[in-house]
């Protein structure tokens, strides 16, 4: 199984919404341009992840992938402007370590710094929970991923060969401290 495909169980989601251009987040950078709101995703969020899911992946996760992630131990979290739901970020959780599984912006959203403050506010989520390291699998062909993750302190310490389906591919796997 994908970690896109994993799922798991949920804390109840507590964490609180980030009003994130008021806020200097890691590295002391405003995490995003525009006005955005990152929060906890809602059941009536999911059709809206579910159609940026099915717009940038060939092999996306399902509307039940999403609920399951809401009804389980997962963070998951969301990012709104004022056009609506525009990106998220699921993760997991297990003793000191973590799993950034999915991350997407849409593709109308792009580089106006939605995708860093998801990062950035999964990072801070985790370390919450008490996370040292989170871990991560992002395609080797995917530079704009790759970028964005290095820029955050990622570091590649494997590969999984043929990890990926649709086109296969292998999987760079990273690391950095929470
Ligand atoms: C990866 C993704 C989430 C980035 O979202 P985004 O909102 O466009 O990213 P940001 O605007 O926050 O960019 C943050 C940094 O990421 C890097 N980056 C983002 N897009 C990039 C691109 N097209 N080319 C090169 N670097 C890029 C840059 O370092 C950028 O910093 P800068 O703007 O100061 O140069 C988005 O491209 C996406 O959804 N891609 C498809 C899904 C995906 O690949 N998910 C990750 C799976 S592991």
């Amino acid at each position: 199984m994908t970690a896109r495909g994993a799922r798991l169980t949920i804390h109840g989601l507590s964490s609180p919404c980030t009003d994130v251009p008021r806020k200097l987040r890691r590295y002391g950078r405003r995490a995003t341009a525009d006005p955005c709101r990152i929060r906890p995703a809602k059941l009536a969020d999911v059709p809206a992840v579910h159609a940026i899911e099915q717009s940038v992946f060939g092999d996306p996760w399902s509307t039940q992938d999403f609920r399951d992630c809401l009804s389980s131990d997962a963070l998951f979290r969301v990012a709104e402007t004022t056009d609506g739901v525009a990106g998220y970020v699921v993760a997991l959780d297990a003793a000191d370590e973590g799993e950034i599984l999915n991350l997407a912006v849409a593709s109308g959203g792009r580089r106006r710094g939605l995708g860093r403050a998801l990062v950035l506010d999964m990072l801070d989520a985790l370390a919450d929970r008490g996370v040292r390291q989170v871990y991560l699998e992002v395609r080797e062909s995917n530079a704009p991923a790759r970028a964005l993750y290095a820029a955050h302190g990622f570091k590649e310490v494997g590969r999984r060969k043929g990890y990926y389906r649709r086109p296969v591919e292998d999987a760079i796997v990273l690391r950095c401290d929470a």
